[in-house]
């Protein structure tokens, strides 16, 4: 998920049990233009694998270049960007566009199939406009043109995230391909994933929104593990995340970045809404630590043990200058 997916996250999500994570979309466009921010995104950790790196553009041979480098910071799969539904990148022929262009779509997986060892796999929505089919005529050109899965967020492209995802349509794609398919929309527990997999009979769910602020769903997805995280262990998970980012993404970047999170972990009940409003408006994530571990004392102690048991994240990184980076 753009702005959400960081490295942070990713290795967070492994942590709760998510068999496979995925980086926010990155512009192959920004990658052959040498962009810091867009580079930025291709950091790799030991404990985030299997990871796939997602790409988004419009043109075969510079989506293909891109795969290359994603290949050489050692992503497991090249994922490409077909449902991205924002105007920035629809108006360019990218994302959700390509749905309706089957021809350009196919020549992208064929280029970047070619230039890679790694598996290449396609994430679509439904179609453009509501109601639209598009993606069952579709996705099976591309599985000829060499995609080696299918994840379908069964939404179109106009609905953006409003109603609900429409899985009869996944499960239409399931019977018409080979290759496993990942269904994507709105499943937040392990009921709704059960139901998701035996009515589709797709070969795995994603969790996106789900797992915002929200990792102990990963675990009960997989576990069946239903305890609710007390208030100490949500803090300690906000501030080690805090940390996480901070090192990700340098403390100018930082504070911005995090505001949308504190609602996230917060909200459900764990904490009263005024505290939530009160961590948006300071300044920086050092003063929002300082709350949270005055509000929650006892979540220091959980912090520590976390601080100590999580890998320190050895990176594979490009040959290029730390700031490239964004941060340490
Ligand atoms: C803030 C946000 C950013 C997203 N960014 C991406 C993205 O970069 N690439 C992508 O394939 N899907 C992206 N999505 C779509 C999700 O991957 C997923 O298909 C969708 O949210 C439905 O699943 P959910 O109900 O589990 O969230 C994004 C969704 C949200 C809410």
């Amino acid at each position: 998920m753009a702005g959400v997916s960081v490295q942070a996250f990713r290795r967070q999500g492994r942590r709760y049990g998510a068999g496979l994570v995925c980086s926010e979309m990155v512009s192959c466009a920004g990658i052959e233009h040498g962009n810091e921010r867009t580079l930025g995104y291709l950091r790799v950790a030991a404990d985030e694998h299997p990871l796939a790196i997602q790409l988004f553009g419009s043109e075969p041979r510079t989506l293909a270049n891109a795969a290359k480098l994603v290949e050489a910071v050692g992503a497991d799969i090249v994922d490409l960007n077909f449902g991205c539904p924002v105007r920035k990148v629809t108006r360019t022929g990218a994302g959700a566009t390509l749905l309706e262009d089957p021809v350009l779509a196919c020549s992208i997986v064929e280029s970047v199939a070619a230039a890679v060892d790694l598996p290449v796999t396609v994430k679509l929505r439904r179609g453009l406009a509501n109601g639209s089919r598009s993606c069952l005529e579709l996705g099976p050109s591309l599985v000829e043109a060499g995609a080696a899965s299918l994840t379908l967020h069964p939404r179109s492209a106009q609905q953006m995230y409003t109603g609900t995802a429409d899985h009869a349509l996944t499960a239409e794609l399931v019977s018409l391909v080979d290759v496993p398919v990942v269904a994507s929309g709105d499943v937040t527990s392990r009921a709704r994933a059960q139901a998701v997999l035996a009515t589709t009979r797709a070969e795995a769910v994603m969790v996106g929104r789900g797992a915002q602020g929200n990792p102990w769903a990963l675990e009960e997805i997989v576990d069946g593990e239903s305890t609710a995280p007390s208030r100490e262990e949500v803090a300690a998970e906000l501030v080690l995340f805090i940390h996480k980012v901070v090192r990700e993404l340098g403390d100018r970047r930082d504070s911005s970045f995090m505001k949308k999170f504190y609602g996230w972990y917060l909200g459900q009940g764990r904490f009263p809404k005024p505290f939530k409003q009160e961590l948006v408006l300071l300044e920086s994530t050092e003063e929002v630590e300082r709350r949270l571990l005055a509000a929650a004392p006892g979540a220091l102690e959980i912090l520590e043990r976390l601080e100590a048991e999580v890998p320190s994240g050895d990176e594979v990184t490009l040959e290029l200058p730390i700031a490239v980076y964004g941060g340490g």
